[in-house]
């Protein structure tokens, strides 16, 4: 009886796993292609957001800022490259310009240091002098920093401090005039996950970039109607030399490199933020209100 059964309940069975693979087959081709499309939709917005427009990035000779770089010149930019060194930006020039996109600018190379604030106007005219207006300035430059509070000199909080936090902010406010007059722009800035959350050992760090947020959901509130946007994006970590530069509790180099996300996968998913504007939503709706209240 038994095997009967059996012999009845196994065709019907084969059956099933044949129609459900036959099956299985177009639905996952079906939705490759919704998938493909769907990137293909996303990139060619990107580059229309993208193509043409005056884009600054500082950090640019390394890590996330150099892999902006490739991807906004590859998508048309007219790239303002900003680092501490000519000869490293002046090599990246070279390798941007020897891959071959259609409809691409030379980039242009103004060099100065966020942590001296005396170069950041004079930097920031060079630019405006150059191109006029700036469409998106990407703050991306920074700096690590690892040690206990107890033995870091008040120096090294300052040096952090002023390149993550007073380097962003004075070159921003410079740039900010000819955004406003245009009525078109969009602030960036590379915060960290840090800014969000603090953790042992990177006070200094930390206490930059949660000043950068603050700042930043700040100006986004200040100067929304000028149809200004301000995305402060806050990655977790990525493969840079982040770690590698990071600065000690005595101002050396810490000089180890740390695991992480792979840089150019980062890149991507960061742009798409930006491109959505995500992280301006909910402060955007709530931004109006903020302007109500009593300017104290
Ligand atoms: N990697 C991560 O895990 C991670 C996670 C969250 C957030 N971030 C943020 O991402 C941003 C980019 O860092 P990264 O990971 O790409 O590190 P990176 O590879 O070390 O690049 C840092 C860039 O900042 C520049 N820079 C440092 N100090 C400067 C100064 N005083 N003036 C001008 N430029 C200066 C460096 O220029 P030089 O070549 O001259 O040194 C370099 O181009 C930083 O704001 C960082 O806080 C990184």
């Amino acid at each position: 009886m038994v095997s009967l059964a059996t012999r009845r309940i196994v065709p019907k069975g084969k059956l099933m796993d044949f129609i459900t693979s036959m099956a299985i087959i177009p639905l996952l081709v079906g939705c490759m292609g919704i998938f493909g499309l769907f990137k293909l939709l996303q990139w060619i917005r990107m580059k229309a957001y993208i193509q043409d427009s005056v884009v600054v990035i500082t950090g640019a000779t390394s890590g996330l800022g150099k892999e902006c770089a490739k991807v906004f010149y590859a998508a048309g930019a007219k790239l303002i490259l900003c680092g501490r060194s000519q000869e490293k930006l002046e090599e990246l020039v070279r390798e941007l310009s020897a891959t071959h996109y259609r409809k691409t600018h030379k980039p242009h190379v103004v060099v100065f240091d966020l942590a001296d604030s005396d170069t950041i106007v004079p930097a920031a005219n060079e630019i405006l002098k150059y191109t006029g207006h700036v469409d998106i300035l990407i703050n991306n430059a920074g700096i690590s920093y690892r040690g206990t509070i107890m033995d870091t000199a008040l120096e090294v909080d300052k040096k952090v401090m002023e390149t993550n936090y007073f380097g962003p902010v004075a070159l921003t406010k410079a740039i900010l005039p000819s955004m406003i007059e245009k009525k078109r722009g969009h602030i960036v800035v590379i915060s960290s996950i840090q800014g969000k959350i603090s953790i042992p050992f990177r006070s200094a760090y930390a206490a930059s970039k949660h000043a950068t947020q603050a700042f930043f959901d700040c100006l986004r509130a200040e100067i929304e109607q000028h149809e200004i946007e301000v995305t402060v994006i806050c990655p977790g970590y990525i493969q840079t030399n982040l770690s590698l530069n990071a600065i000690t509790a005595d101002g050396s180099k810490y000089g180890v490199k740390r695991r992480g996300d792979k840089r150019d996968q980062k890149v991507k998913s960061l742009l798409l933020l930006l491109l959505e504007k995500k992280e301006n939503s909910k402060v955007k709706e709530d931004a109006a209100q903020w302007r109500k209240l009593p300017n104290t």
